[in-house]
């Protein structure tokens, strides 16, 4: 019997934001009400050029009339996965010569932490409390949200999880540590900015010790923090970064990119030491390049760091308990997790999506588009001036 009303699709929580989306253009999302929806956190980084960006749809659509799929991941030679190679060791640091495509960030953070295991022939993967590096058993056994962990345990054997920024701490690295997986700039613990000299130590302690340093990049790379990854705020280099979220211009994607001399582990003892199906899908790759190329034009990422420098002057002028941002990726701290609560839905009556954190109930984020509209990003701020004062 047809049950009324039934929907078959399960969301991730009870309290979903159940908009229902039809169409997106530019900094907007459109519902079926023809309610228009500044998009103030680009997809949580993934659209991070807005959506449906002409030279990105137009590679996708060029790609679709050749292939959209052939073969499994690493078969075959593909050339938008050639190109896209190509173009990500042209803005990472020298050594990093290799890339390996996969589909989303948890299974790029999962990779790098075999490839580590296998290459360095150690078992234990250091990483912070805090950290959020995905939802499969390795990258949720290196998150550092215990209350996001503790319903799955027993999780993987062989992860310990430090105190971010704190360099007392980094004593625990030591000769049996396979990798140390940090994001540079941590995202969902809320836009948490570590000092130059902790970045440094730690970098410092992985070399004394022959372990890799793997920096997740799948929230701050590629423009979001005003840099075309975070690592670059602090003068250090990884022997991994990996990639994902807007990696794809808006088709899933991710990345491992580390020397081929790393990455090569993965060809024997086993053969085929990771593989993924839908690991570096043309149509991504494409888009891909496409974004590539707007990031690196003149200028590109010095107006990402002149947008977010406007936005938190004006952000500052309004009363939040703290404003923490880089670049174009924000977190605004508020008395409680109620009042955000309160304030994410409140922007959201008023025609401007905020969301969230996972590991930061007092913190809502914001990630506009970098390319965002200077009217568009003015209207954002006027919007959360005026949903903070109806709380
Ligand atoms: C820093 C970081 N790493 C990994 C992930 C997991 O990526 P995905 O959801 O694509 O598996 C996320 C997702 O939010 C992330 O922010």
């Amino acid at each position: 019997m047809e049950r009324k009303n039934f929907n078959p699709l399960v969301s991730s929580s009870r309290s979903p934001l159940g908009l229902e989306i039809i169409s997106a253009q530019g900094d907007f999302l459109f519902d079926a009400k023809g309610k228009k929806f500044l998009d103030f956190i680009s997809g949580i980084s993934v659209s991070n050029l807005g959506h449906r960006h002409p030279n990105i749809n137009d590679a996708i659509k060029d790609q679709l009339e050749k292939h959209s799929f052939v073969m499994v991941f690493g078969e075959y030679h593909q050339t938008p996965q050639v190109d896209l190679a190509k173009a990500l060791i042209q803005i990472t640091p020298a050594n990093l010569d290799g890339v390996y495509f996969l589909s989303t960030g948890s299974e790029a953070n999962e990779a790098a932490i075999k490839l580590a295991r296998r290459y360095t022939k150690k078992k234990e993967i250091i990483s912070f409390q805090g950290s959020y590096h995905g939802s499969t058993m390795g990258s949720l056994s290196a998150s550092g949200n215990e209350k996001r962990k503790s319903a799955f345990r027993p999780l993987l054997p062989g992860f310990a999880q430090i105190p971010f920024n704190d360099s007392h701490c980094l004593k625990r690295i030591n000769k049996d540590t396979a990798a140390v997986l940090v994001e540079a700039i941590q995202g969902d613990a809320g836009v948490r900015i570590p000092s130059a000299d902790f970045m440094k130590e730690l970098r410092g302690r992985c070399t004394e010790f022959g372990c890799l340093l793997i920096i997740d990049e799948i929230q701050t790379g590629l423009g979001r923090t005003g840099k075309m990854f975070a690592f670059e705020h602090f003068d250090i280099e990884p022997d991994i970064i990996t990639l994902g979220k807007a990696l794809g211009g808006g088709i899933p994607l991710s990345a491992i990119i580390a020397p081929q001399n790393i990455l090569s582990s993965f060809q024997s003892h086993p053969e085929l030491g990771h593989i993924s199906t839908h690991g570096g899908n043309p149509l991504g790759c494409r888009a891909g390049i496409a974004q590539l190329e707007i990031l690196n034009g003149e200028g590109f990422l010095n107006s990402v760091d002149q947008k977010g420098e406007y936005l938190r002057a004006e952000l500052e002028k309004l009363p939040f308990k703290e404003v923490r941002s880089k670049g174009l990726f924000f977190a605004l701290e508020m008395n409680s997790a109620e009042e955000v609560q309160k304030m994410v839905s409140n922007c959201l009556e008023k025609g401007l999506i905020t969301f969230w954190f996972l590991s930061n109930p007092q913190s809502f984020r914001i990630a506009p588009p970098l390319n965002i509209e200077e009217e568009n990003l003015k209207l954002g701020i006027k919007l959360i001036s005026e949903a903070m004062q109806d709380l």
